[in-house]
């Protein structure tokens, strides 16, 4: 056996921006996917596919300015193997430094028949078409096959055949339904480069739904294999139980170099601030026993455990904190800090001031909230933008008023200001919240269904700001709202609101797996 020096290179793909975002209610607008990929740009992840853009308008925008923005990481927009979504693909990528197309076309038999009604001749012939003209506009073509963990192996290797042929410099394996076992799916890799001709011309990916908790486990099965693509999200979001979550896998491999022979660039110290702006852009909250990102992931709670790490950290430590960018609460800014340090900070955390305007209404949130807690954390200024109003705002909280007593019923009374209009609302309810709630329906009528409701304290300390997250559904559509406060009734009203007003002024969606 010969001894490698170089070890190869992991390309860490990310998707929360489009995978990720098929989370029920996890859609983001323009301005939620730039932070979002700024924040991924310092990651330095290789790849952010930020959207679909033949999705519709909102999300070719979206692709569009992360196009612009980043110049660090390649920017990748998806397509079905059609001509229509990979010419909005390549003009919504046509900005970006380092531009990718990707586009894919199923290759089981289940969806070849029942969904695509295609016979297997025609789906070579559409996924050869597309990786053609997606050519015209980058090099950089990633090709796809769809439910690949279903295809007949024979046929995985005529498409992957013709497809390299066609100009795809990275085909990727998804197994889109989550159906594999680690043993298979490493195998179903190997064979497949050791079969397709020219495999070595091109970079093998991966890409694992997580519907039997396999996702990790498979993608680094994958990679053993000689995959060199993982396609990951951050916290794992993603279609139906999501997608390998981009920080175990890295983690995975960073830790255990004795078993991967390859690494990644990804810079680790970013991961949970990373983890914790996708959480609250999106409404997802991270399990606390998460691994990597997790609250609880460091946390030595048995009295064995926290001996064995005050005398020596690795008796039951395999990673540190820090290194995955844990680091104790940063106090940043107090009730006398000034507008400029105030709009340094936000610089620092990547929140983007467009104007004046805005920078002065924000700075005049910090004020109430630094009356309200002494303290405020970089978790606070960025919960600040948590429940920010679309650009068009139909709701909005003015002021409120609880009522709770033993052996009362608890009461709400709400201002609510509604397209313009201050109207007023009062309910009662089996609890402040449920009066809240009651209130505002009172008045909004909006024949939704509550399908979630969750706390999160955003630092520590009594004093912390809840932040609470609201999961709305109407004919099917399904929106999440945020509110952050330090009272959380109040921050339940916000979220309501935030919710009622994401259904108000988002355009439907195409899901690209349907
Ligand atoms: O799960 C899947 O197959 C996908 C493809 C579009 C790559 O998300
Ligand atoms: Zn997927």
């Amino acid at each position: 056996m010969t001894l490698k020096l170089t070890k190869d290179r992991l390309i860490i793909f990310d998707t929360t921006l489009r995978d990720g975002e098929q989370s029920p209610g996890a859609a983001m607008n323009r301005e939620d996917k730039l932070r979002i990929a700024r924040q991924l740009e310092r990651l330095r992840v290789d790849v952010i596919e930020a959207g679909f853009p033949a999705a519709s308008q909102g999300d070719f925008e979206a692709v569009k300015s992360v196009a612009e923005a980043v110049r660090e990481s390649i920017v990748c927009g998806l397509a079905r193997a059609n001509e229509n979504d990979v010419r909005r693909a390549g003009e919504a990528i046509q900005p970006a430094k380092q531009g990718r197309i990707h586009t894919f076309i199923a290759t089981s038999p289940i969806h070849m028949e029942k969904k695509l009604r295609m016979t297997p001749d025609q789906v070579v012939d559409a996924a050869v078409a597309a990786v053609k003209l997606a050519r015209q506009y980058t090099d950089d073509v990633e090709f796809s096959a769809e439910d690949a963990v279903r295809s007949d192996f024979d046929f995985l290797c005529r498409v992957f055949d013709a497809v390299i042929q066609a100009g795809a410099k990275t085909l990727n394996v998804p197994d889109t339904v989550g159906y594999s076992i680690p043993e298979l799916w490493g195998e179903r890799m190997r064979r497949l480069i050791e079969t397709v001709p020219n495999a070595d011309q091109v970079i093998w990916s991966t890409h694992c739904h997580n519907d039997l908790g396999l996702a990790v486990a498979n993608s680094l099965s994958a990679v053993l294999a000689g995959a060199r693509q993982v396609e990951c999200t951050i916290n794992g979001l993603g279609e139906r139980a999501g997608n390998a979550s981009l920080e175990e896998v890295v983690m995975a491999v960073r830790t255990r170099p004795d078993v991967f022979d390859c690494e990644t660039r990804i810079e680790t110290r970013e991961i949970v601030p990373t983890s914790k702006l996708v959480s609250q852009i999106t409404g997802y909250p991270v399990q606390p026993n998460k691994a990597i990102v997790g609250a609880n992931a460091f946390a030595h709670e048995s009295g064995i455990h926290q001996d064995g790490v005050l005398k020596h950290r690795e008796t039951y430590e395999i990673m540190r904190a820090e290194e995955v960018g844990w680091a104790t609460n940063r106090l940043t800014l107090g009730k006398l800090s000034g507008r400029n340090a105030f709009k340094t900070r936000l610089a620092e955390l990547n929140i983007d001031m467009p104007n004046e305007e805005t920078l002065n209404a924000a700075f005049a949130r910090f004020k109430a909230l630094a009356d309200k807690k002494r303290e405020i954390f970089d978790e606070d200024l960025t919960a600040l933008f948590t429940d920010e109003a679309p650009a068009q705002e139909t709701w909005r909280l003015v002021s409120s008023m609880f009522h709770s007593e033993t052996g009362e019923a608890p009461m709400a009374k709400l201002t609510l200001w509604v397209e313009g209009q201050e109207i007023q609302a009062e309910a009662t309810g089996s609890g402040p919240v449920d009066a809240t709630f009651k209130a505002i329906e009172k008045v909004a009528n909006s024949q939704t269904d509550l399908l979630l409701y969750s706390v999160n304290a955003i630092t520590t300390g009594t004093d912390a700001q809840g932040e609470v997250t609201v999961r709305l559904s109407r004919d099917g559509r399904i929106v999440n709202g945020l509110g952050a406060d330090t009272d959380i009734v109040v921050a339940s009203a916000k979220a309501y609101l935030n919710a009622l007003n994401k259904l108000c002024s988002h355009g439907e969606r195409l899901n690209p797996q349907l």
